[in-house]
């Protein structure tokens, strides 16, 4: 039995944790839940030994443990997944395990070996422990990152939205993996804002809201309304705003002919017309990211063309990749900064720029994207991962964009937070924004999306009316490239 009492962090005027308690039992998944910001990463770092708290205990069997150091956290038998995917990308997959086995003195040679078996159960059997983590995909990293956690035989395991940049598919295996952590007598705690994982694998959930405990119970007896409830403070009617106000454009802002990148396996066509949201989806790897970076110039072209309605459209596409730690805002600047850089740049070298103008202009941005104001003069990465995301879509939005590009638009976001970013998008889409997103997201794909491309091994397999397709037939199609499963 896992016990937490009392306990409390803060950093200086912000109260990230206050006088939290709870029990988490061997055996069991216990589910950690809370908007972004609520406290919960904060909690992770203290099991992991990277931060302490101000104020509290924290027993293993009626033992107090020593969670000072992360090493000594990881001898008390605590193994951690954190948020932000944490392998090394200059190592490789091996050298990265080793990294984590803290009390053990381990041979450099015997890591391949070492780390083979948990790679495969965690259907990474094709990964050389060789490569180095920088060429794997930012889904692979995860799954590498869980496998690691998987070698390190502790007792308490604790993943930090393990799954949020997973496909279904993947999503499996870590299910796998973490029911069968439990049923070995382990305590887990799990953290997500993937809400159907609930009734999937966790037994009990704990709630957090604004550093305090807003609520437990087994996950038996709870309605997702009631987790909604605990979380925000309010019911949310709807999670997806429903279709667009009037008729696409008839002519597209942007166009791919035949378009073939080293991505794909045959060549693609796609209209994108202003008004529209297009979802594209697919296992990770299959292709399905390559149309917004084609049209994005991230992919090079190897056939086919892209073209845009104008210079103008041409000007103004945005792409939102999902490596936010590379590309997704200045992690050490205030958080009106980072939104307000894209407008920056394209101000011009001659343009003259006012702070003031400037701070006021992300203003109408940081509200849309429900950025409290007390978190825009905080540097980013004093933020919790969720409203770190918001920043780095909110960021395009201060440019207005013709083409809007985004890739898992809204990894890491609360259920709260997710509506009001479909809602402004949509209203964006409604005033000639043409939007694209690439997500592994299903029920996100298809409550927001309004026409679905389907890519399966590197090709285009299937596009229809998002209204027209189940999830299972989806989610068929995705795994199975059609509808037969074979
Ligand atoms: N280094 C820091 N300095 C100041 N405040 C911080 C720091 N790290 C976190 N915080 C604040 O602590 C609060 C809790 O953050 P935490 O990361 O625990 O949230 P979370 O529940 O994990 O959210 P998410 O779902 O977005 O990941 C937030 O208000 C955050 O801004
Ligand atoms: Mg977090």
């Amino acid at each position: 039995m896992l016990e937490i009492s009392g306990l409390s962090k803060s950093y200086g005027p912000v109260h990230a944790l206050t006088d939290v308690s709870f029990r988490a039992e061997r055996g069991k998944v216990t589910a950690l839940l809370g908007e972004n910001g609520a406290g919960k990463s904060t909690l992770v770092k203290i099991l992991s030994g990277l931060i302490t708290p101000t104020d509290g205990a924290i027993r293993l069997d009626g033992e107090q443990v020593d969670l000072s150091t992360p090493e000594r956290a990881g001898r008390s038998g605590v193994a951690v997944v954190q948020q932000e995917i944490s392998v090394l990308p200059n190592l490789t997959v091996a050298e990265n395990f080793l990294l984590a086995q803290p009390s053990r003195w381990l041979p450099r040679r015997a890591a391949p070996a070492l780390c083979k078996p948990y790679l495969q159960r965690l259907g990474l059997g094709h990964v050389d422990p060789a490569t180095s983590v920088g060429d794997l995909t930012i889904g692979e990293r995860q799954l590498v990152e869980i496998a690691r956690m998987l070698a390190q035989d502790a007792r308490v395991l604790v993943l930090d939205e393990p799954t949020a940049a997973l496909a279904d598919s993947d999503i499996v295996l870590v299910h796998e993996a973490v029911r069968r952590l439990a049923s070995e007598g382990n305590i887990v705690l799990y953290i997500t804002h993937r809400l159907n994982e609930l009734d999937e694998i966790c037994d009990q959930a704990v709630v957090l809201r604004n550093g305090r405990l807003a609520d437990q119970f087994a996950t038996g007896d709870a309605t997702i309304a009631r987790v909604v409830h605990a979380m925000i403070g309010r019911n949310l009617e709807e999670l997806y705003p429903g279709g667009g106000k009037g008729k696409p454009a008839a002519s597209p802002a942007v166009r791919l002919k035949d378009s073939l990148t080293a991505g794909l396996a045959a060549p693609v066509s796609l209209d994108l017309r202003p008004g529209e949201v297009v979802a594209t989806c697919g296992q990770l790897g299959s292709g399905f990211v390559e149309p917004l970076r084609a049209i994005a110039g991230v992919s090079r072209m190897s056939g086919g063309a892209v073209e845009f309605e104008s210079e103008r459209t041409k000007a103004g596409v945005a792409y939102c990749s999902d490596d936010r730690q590379l590309d997704g805002f200045f992690r050490d600047l205030p958080v009106w900064e980072s939104l307000s850089a894209p407008g920056l740049a394209a101000s011009g070298l001659w343009g003259i720029v006012s702070a003031s103008g400037l701070r006021r202009s992300v203003e109408g941005i940081a509200e849309r994207m429900t950025i409290l104001p007390a978190y825009r003069e905080r540097p980013v990465r004093a933020l919790s991962g969720g409203n770190a995301q918001k920043v780095s879509i909110g960021k395009w939005l201060s440019n207005n964009p013709r083409v809007l590009l985004l890739q898992e638009p809204t990894r890491g976001v609360d259920v709260g937070a997710r509506a009001e970013i479909y809602r402004l998008l949509r209203a964006l889409a409604d005033e000639g924004l043409a939007v694209l997103f690439a997500s592994t997201d299903l029920d996100e794909v298809l409550g927001f999306g309004e026409r679905v491309l389907v890519f399966h091994n590197n090709r285009l397999v299937h596009e229809a009316p998002a209204g027209t397709l189940s999830r299972d037939a989806l989610a068929t199609w995705i795994t199975h490239g059609g509808l037969d499963r074979e």
